[in-house]
């Protein structure tokens, strides 16, 4: 028998809270051999009792699970938003997950925004560059409070991080294939090397470099501010895209909208052969949170790739096999067009994954 894989589940905060229970339900209901452990990292415990990760939390995580599946961080209550920074990106940093996989994936016609354009023509991913760049917070402010305050927020590239992320984006672009079977054929770094000349410049000779190894890979480039226009006037093109940890951020954002919106878009933090995370790449969003009405499908179809990830690919099929019955039966939530609840997204969705 297969042991059973450990899995750390971190709601966190707002519908986090709410979305995660569903994709735990799912996770369950399709037999794959894991554990789960839940832990209350978040807003709530941060008000309570001042704690954001506990000691020793992040060597914990990596001694004792084989895997993290997070919510999301984020309370109007925390206006610093520190326990966000010390625990998800806490997380990302300390654990060293330099991968921020953003696969980006029309299921379904009637999802996307843009007209004609069909699921085979939404099928790219975004790597995203995880533990370095504007991130890093580094900087500081001068002066503060007079007319001649000074803020300076430093953007650090190390060599060795933006080879890392780009050598996995060209490894990812080797092992894996897109949806219809088809090969994945070309990466594409995104930058804005143009204006930003010091770290661009890194990323440019870096990305050539690297590019020379994979001569069966078209290498290509587009700056951020063009990438953005053509992802809206022409997804089709594009396939493995590598960027730094903020164009990342922003980008997989405006893809979410090609896929239906924040609610549909799932992510994994990665560092091959550690304990590595993963979470919607949707937020805590407060306004909605409490309601029973956040699309659970990101955190379902997160838990999916955290599955995949861990060796079970049939369980992961079956999950994303039933999130499209779901969509095309418009079992739904409301920012899908549907009225149904996220309790009754999960619901269905666990039901449709136990019978297959
Ligand atoms: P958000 O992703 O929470 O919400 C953006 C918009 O998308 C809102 O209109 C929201 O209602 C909608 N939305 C998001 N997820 C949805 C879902 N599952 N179903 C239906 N609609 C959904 O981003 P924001 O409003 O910029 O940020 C809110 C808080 O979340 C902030 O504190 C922010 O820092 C935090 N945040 C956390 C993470 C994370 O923990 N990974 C990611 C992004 C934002
Ligand atoms: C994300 C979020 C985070 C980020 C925030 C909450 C710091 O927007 O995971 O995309 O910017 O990375
Ligand atoms: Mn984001």
């Amino acid at each position: 028998m297969t042991k059973a894989k450990r899995i750390a589940i971190i709601p966190g905060d707002g519908i986090g809270k709410e979305v995660i229970p569903q994709a735990v339900k799912v996770l369950a209901a399709s037999g794959a051999p894991v554990e789960t452990a839940e832990f209350d990292w978040g807003a709530g415990r941060y008000l309570a009792d001042g704690t954001t990760v506990p000691r020793d939390g992040f060597a914990m995580l990596a001694k004792e699970f084989d895997a993290i599946l997070v919510g999301a961080f984020g309370d109007p209550r925390v206006s610093t938003n520190i326990h966000a920074k010390e625990i998800l990106l806490g997380m990302r940093f300390r654990m060293d997950l330099y991968a921020n996989v953003r696969p980006v994936r029309l299921l379904d016609a009637s999802l996307c925004p843009l007209k004609g354009v069909e699921p085979k023509d939404v099928d790219f991913v975004v790597i995203r560059e995880n533990t370095e760049g504007v991130y890093v917070d580094a900087g500081g402010v001068f002066k503060q409070g007079t007319e001649d305050e000074v803020a300076v927020q430093e953007d650090i590239n190390t060599r060795k991080g933006v080879e890392r992320v780009i050598r996995y984006a060209f490894d990812y672009c080797e092992k894996n294939t897109k949806l219809d079977g088809s090969k994945r054929a070309k990466v594409l770094m995104c930058d804005k090397s143009n204006a930003m000349t010091h770290a661009g410049g890194l990323w440019q000779r870096v990305f050539k470099a690297i590019s020379r190894e994979y001569p069966q890979i078209k290498a290509e480039h587009m700056y951020v501010d063009a990438l953005c226009m053509q992802m809206v006037r022409d997804p089709r093109q594009f396939d493995v895209i590598v960027t730094n940890n903020m164009f990342g951020d922003i980008i997989t954002d405006l893809a979410a909208g090609l896929q239906g919106g924040l609610g549909m878009a799932a992510s994994g933090n990665i560092h091959p052969g550690k304990t590595s995370m993963f979470e919607p790449v949707h937020g805590s969003a407060p306004p909605i949170a409490g309601k029973n009405i956040a699309n659970p499908m990101g955190a379902i179809l997160t838990s999916a790739m955290m599955l995949n990830h861990l060796g079970f690919a049939a369980e992961a099929a079956k999950i994303e096999g039933a999130v499209l019955d779901a969509i095309r039966e418009k079992k739904t939530t409301q920012d899908m067009g549907g009225a149904l609840g996220t309790k009754e997204v999960g619901e269905w969705i666990a039901q449709r994954v136990a019978g297959r």
